[in-house]
């Protein structure tokens, strides 16, 4: 256990573990384990995604550590910890709320508030309004505004976005979930907050998943009906204020809207449709890589790379493949590309899948960083560098729906 030194006594602090189940007997004592002790699954999301092979990360209270630890050993899955000191990381990240002028670089490497966020908002629409609107679409469950920022066409420095700029509207939602996102900073100890803050007839827990709330396949396996669950999908779909909001908005620009981005923390993902389904989606060989089709062998027995052969290949390239390679070359970070529900795991009622079905094609869920290092709890430091790998993601994909227009 970890322990800060404060006035002489040492106070045992929360940590993050990892385990790495090795045999379907440690899978399932994991999956016991963890519901029966009180931890904040970070990833998978649900204890029944707990895979064989696959990394699982926990959140556990200090005074749970040493017996979770134990039971651990006893089991002998492997484990380690990830994060000694929770609630220090936490304080550290939420203190420089306000510190660095809006606008002023530095101002985005770091977190900010609800009440930050908006007024951020006022500011720069205001600075540029010759290049940004701020559009009302909504309230939230607890009467906040819903805002999506407008970027219209003017003169960049960057020549790719000039292009982009001229040929399409960016709309952009800094934030969803923003009555969830204000309860992470006014209550610190639920900095990590998934859900919305809605509560549905008289049930004894607060809050609906919103990627699991839209009307794609809605409440099916990947979501739970209880409302204490982390990926409780609601009443019924749309029930969620901001999803209706954002649905709403969506559906009555579907016929302008070329393509539609969710970002999410974390994993290091290019994630395409579906999530509902193991099935493929129909464009599912534009989207996704080739590597398990005959393509790839036929790569692997062309030892000569012709720029005729390599042309095609290129053309055949899924664009989640490179959009995962424009991240590369940007910041060297790795994100692999892929459907979700095959990538990740079955995930109903996610914006990204309703959007691909109401006919928008290029339909993609980013997972951004990291990949477990500190995961939800990002460092400032790697804000920035997140920001330009993603955007330079978005620039690939609006690319490559220029050319395919
Ligand atoms: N972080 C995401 C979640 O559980 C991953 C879900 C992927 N689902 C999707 N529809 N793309 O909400
Ligand atoms: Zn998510």
């Amino acid at each position: 256990m970890s322990c800060t030194e404060k006035r002489g006594f040492t106070i045992p602090r929360d940590e993050v573990l990892w385990a790495l189940p090795e045999t379907d007997e440690q899978v399932e004592a994991l999956q016991d384990l963890l519901n029966n002790t009180e931890v904040i699954l970070w990833q998978p999301v649900v204890v029944e995604n707990i895979q064989k092979g696959r990394e699982v990360h926990f959140y556990v209270r200090a005074s749970n550590i040493n017996s979770i630890k134990a039971q651990l050993r006893q089991l002998t899955i492997q484990h380690k910890v990830l994060l000694g000191d929770v609630q220090g990381i936490i304080e550290k990240q939420t203190a420089n709320d306000t510190v660095n002028a809006r606008g002023s670089s530095s101002y985005y490497e770091n977190y900010h508030s609800m009440k930050e966020i908006y007024r951020w908002m006022d500011t720069v629409v205001q600075v540029h309004s010759d290049l940004l609107q701020k559009i009302y679409i909504g309230s939230s469950y607890e009467k906040r505004p819903l805002y999506v920022l407008k970027a219209i066409h003017v003169r960049e420095r960057d020549r790719t976005m000039t292009t982009l700029l001229e040929h399409f509207d960016f709309y952009i939602m800094p934030v969803i979930n923003v009555d969830g996102y204000e309860y992470t900073w006014s209550h610190p100890s639920n900095r990590l907050w998934r859900k919305s803050r809605s509560s549905h007839g008289n049930s004894k827990c607060i809050g609906t998943d919103m990627n699991r709330n839209f009307d794609a396949h809605w409440c099916g396996p990947g979501a739970s009906h209880s409302e204490c669950q982390e990926i409780y999908c609601g009443p019924y779909p749309e029930s969620e204020p901001e999803v209706k909001a954002v649905a709403r908005f969506v559906r009555d620009h579907k016929d302008t809207i070329k393509a539609y981005i969710t970002m999410h923390s974390y994993s290091q993902l290019v994630l395409f449709p579906y999530s509902y389904t193991m099935n493929k989606s129909k464009d599912h060989e534009e989207l996704i890589d080739y590597t398990s089709t005959a393509l790839n062998m036929l790569k692997l027995l062309l030892e000569e790379q012709s720029p005729v052969v390599l042309d095609i290949l290129k053309r055949y390239e899924s664009l989640a493949q490179k959009a995962a390679k424009a991240i590369k070359r940007t910041t060297w970070k790795t994100y692999r590309s892929g459907a979700g529900a095959q990538t990740i795991y079955l995930a109903p009622g996610g914006s990204d899948d309703w959007a691909y079905d109401l006919g928008i094609k290029y339909s993609f869920t980013f997972e951004l960083r990291d990949t477990g290092t500190y995961g939800f709890l990002l460092p400032p430091r790697e804000i920035k560098p997140t920001c330009l790998e993603a955007l330079s993601a978005v620039k690939e994909i609006a690319q490559h729906v220029l050319q395919n227009l």
